[in-house]
């Protein structure tokens, strides 16, 4: 079984009163597969604090061990990792199955493929129809051969080279996977493996290999690209890693509390990275009433609590260049866009075509069953405000993000919403029911169709 397998659980949100409380979000989702998974490379123990336990990363743990790490969970988020050194991770026994994690499997097949050992790996029915090209034609480039079923789809079998080739590469989409995968890959390749980042995108692998003791260096070429060095076959120094709260879990509550009246939320201790900001900016554009308390720096990354009041939002037009920055926030973005006054313009979003659903897709047929106006283009959406009540039944195509998505919109409109599975919400936010129902929010649970 796939570690986000489950029975369906359909549910609905319910009109609620005002939110109001402080919580405290779980780990950042993309520092925990990389904590991880660096620490299966460094020889020694790596503690990690905060690990985000969804059933992405435990499928990234569960992976670890596979390889041969000693992967322990010593007490609730607190995880440690006896590594095996860069290039010893062992061949695993079995296929390695990443569930719904389209990163842990991107950056483990660059991880587990720059030395001589043979690993199948595969995921889940959402997982297996997304594109793995973009990861493979590097790794191919360093002398990884791939064998396919079915073109770049998962299941896949990569077979390692005796000796990794460092590679020059322009990473083609902005994307943190691929760059994080080859960087992955060039640990174990002698020499320099050089990238260049046209498009910044999150640097969470960049600053977690220089804190475990990398040879990595960023500089910023003559056009204003990144270009990011790594040299090889160098060993990581195990780390203590305090993983911050995922601003992409935290902007579930926020949008919840910027939309049903008289809310006063606070959510605690969220990472404020640059690269993964672009939602906050454009919601605080929109008229959100969100502040930043108590910044900090925690693990290296600035964080801080954000309290967040109702608002009467506007709509606002979103630059393509904000997507990289907010890539995983679109679906709720599209919510508070229900509620603004206006047309909210969302363009660039081609990438979310080819995520854990396609979530243009997903979002515009979601809002429409909800009666809220929304225009879907190729690579676009604009959501017309105060236009819809509820009352709608929403696809959630095994995405953990529409279903939290449209289970906030429910809070807010007359009538409630229901979703048709909230069980992979369990992938990246086990807690968020709990956590909304602390803070007011009501759902309720529906009958499970026929099987
Ligand atoms: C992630 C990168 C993004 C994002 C995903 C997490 C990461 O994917 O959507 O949820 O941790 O590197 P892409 O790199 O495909 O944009």
């Amino acid at each position: 079984m796939s570690p986000s397998a489950g029975s369906v659980r359909p549910l609905a949100a319910l009109a609620s009163g005002p939110l109001r409380g402080r919580i405290r979000i779980p780990g950042d989702k993309s520092i925990s597969h990389r904590a991880l998974m660096l620490g299966a490379l460094a020889i020694g123990e790596t503690v990690i604090e905060g690990l985000l336990e969804g059933g992405d990363v435990l499928a990234t743990a569960e992976a670890m061990r596979a390889f041969g790490a000693t992967v322990t969970r010593q007490a609730p988020g607190r995880w440690t990792v006896n590594g095996l050194g860069v290039g010893g991770l062992l061949e695993p026994e079995d296929v390695v199955d990443f569930g719904n994690a389209g990163t842990g499997v991107r950056l483990a097949m660059g991880l587990a493929s720059n030395q001589a050992t043979t690993v199948t790996f595969t995921g889940d029915a959402s997982l297996r129809r997304r594109p793995m090209g973009r990861i493979l034609d590097p790794l191919r480039r360093m002398g990884v051969q791939v064998l396919a079923r079915s073109k770049d789809r998962l299941p896949l079998t990569l077979k390692g080279p005796d000796v990794a080739l460092p590679i020059d590469y322009r990473v083609p989409v902005a994307s943190a996977q691929v760059k994080s995968a080859v960087l992955l890959a060039g640990l174990n390749a002698p020499g320099v493996t050089r990238l260049v980042e046209p498009v910044a995108t999150r640097d969470h692998t960049e600053r977690m290999l220089a804190a475990f003791g990398a040879a990595i260096e960023i500089e910023t070429n003559a056009d204003g690209e990144r270009v990011i060095s790594l040299e090889g076959q160098r060993d990581l120094r195990p780390q203590s890693v305090e993983v911050p709260g995922d601003p992409s879990a935290a902007a579930f509550p926020i949008v919840a509390a910027l939309i049903v009246e008289g809310s006063d939320i606070t959510v605690e201790s969220v990472l404020l990275n640059p690269l993964r900001s672009g939602l906050l900016e454009t919601l605080i554009e929109m008229g959100g009433d969100i502040t930043i308390e108590k910044r900090r720096t925690v693990g290296g990354e600035s964080v801080g609590d954000i309290r967040v009041r109702a608002s009467r939002l506007r709509a606002v037009n979103v630059p393509a260049g904000r997507a990289p920055s907010m890539i995983d926030e679109y679906p709720i973005l599209a919510v508070a866009g229900s509620f603004a006054e206006g047309r909210t313009v969302m363009e660039g979003l081609g990438e979310l075509r080819v995520k854990e659903s396609d979530r243009i897709a997903a979002v515009a047929a979601g809002l429409a069953a909800n009666g809220i106006a929304c225009e879907e283009g190729p690579e676009s959406l604009v959501v017309t405000g105060g236009s819809g009540v509820g009352g709608g039944r929403v696809t959630t195509h095994l995405d953990h993000r529409i279903a939290m998505s449209f289970l906030v919109l429910g809070l807010a409109t007359a009538d409630r919403v229901a979703i048709d599975d909230a069980a992979p919400i369990a992938t990246s936010f086990p807690e968020f029911r709990d956590l909304m129902t602390g803070l007011g929010a009501r759902f309720e649970e529906l009958e499970p169709p026929a099987s």
